[in-house]
């Protein structure tokens, strides 16, 4: 899988795909990331990628030619599957978003900033508007980074057998059980003894058992969620 990014901002991208797992993931040849600076773009010897809106009003909009530039420079290499724009007005995203896009093969994310992109970008070159929650970051970098990270580790080679994303809570509709290792007590508070037990099945249906009620206190919503 290959994943472009174009963002007037590079420089907010550089440290998360550079450690752990992400690293190892473009180091095994099973992912490739690519940051593109919007600036690489821009027509004029300042290197403006941004302007005032049209109609007044404050903040800076994203202009339309570097990223339509970058974009089409882009698109003549490979196609993509989809061009997404984050947003914190697109759809929400989650772990069935994170399934969906792990088994792509070419993903382009744009980062917007500042008060936001022009129009015709979003009408013309995105395909899918992508939000990681309700809240407003400054621009799109942090979120396109949340995004990687949460789709690279479900393709298939990136994570060891230990590592397992298959065991992951949410990816069968319930949060995970309490996990313990050594010390058997410290500062009072001891490891459930099932655990200590070395009975098999009963610590799979303790196990089970802990997640359902996690599931229930902390995220009742996930139990009435449709499974689709
Ligand atoms: N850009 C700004 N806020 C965002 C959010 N919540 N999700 C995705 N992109 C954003």
């Amino acid at each position: 899988m290959r994943i472009d990014i174009v963002t007037g901002l590079p420089k907010l991208l550089e440290s998360p795909f550079e450690e752990s797992i992400l690293k190892r993931g473009q180091e095994k040849g099973k992912i490739g990331i690519v940051v593109h600076d919007l600036r690489d773009y821009a027509h004029d010897k300042h290197k403006t990628i941004d302007d005032t809106p049209y109609g007044g009003g404050s903040g800076m909009v994203l202009k339309p030619e570097p990223i339509f530039e970058c974009v089409e420079h882009l698109s003549r290499e490979r196609v993509y599957d989809e061009i997404i724009f984050l947003s914190p007005e697109g759809e929400k995203f989650n772990q069935r978003l994170a399934n969906d896009l792990s088994l792509k093969s070419n993903l382009l994310l744009i980062c917007g900033h500042y008060k936001g992109v022009d129009e015709r970008v979003r009408e013309s070159l995105v395909t899918m508007e992508i939000s990681i929650g309700d809240y407003v970051l400054t621009g799109g970098e942090l979120a396109a980074a949340v995004l990687v990270d949460a789709i690279v580790r479900l393709v298939p080679g990136v994570l060891n057998d230990s590592e397992s994303a298959l065991s992951d809570s949410f990816q069968d509709g319930l949060l995970g059980w309490p996990e313990y290792t050594r010390p058997p007590e410290f500062r009072g508070k001891k490891v459930p003894d099932v655990l200590l037990s070395g009975d098999h099945s009963e610590i799979q249906a303790w196990r089970e058992q802990q997640r359902l009620e996690r599931t229930k206190t902390r995220r009742g919503d996930m139990l009435d969620a449709d499974p689709s």
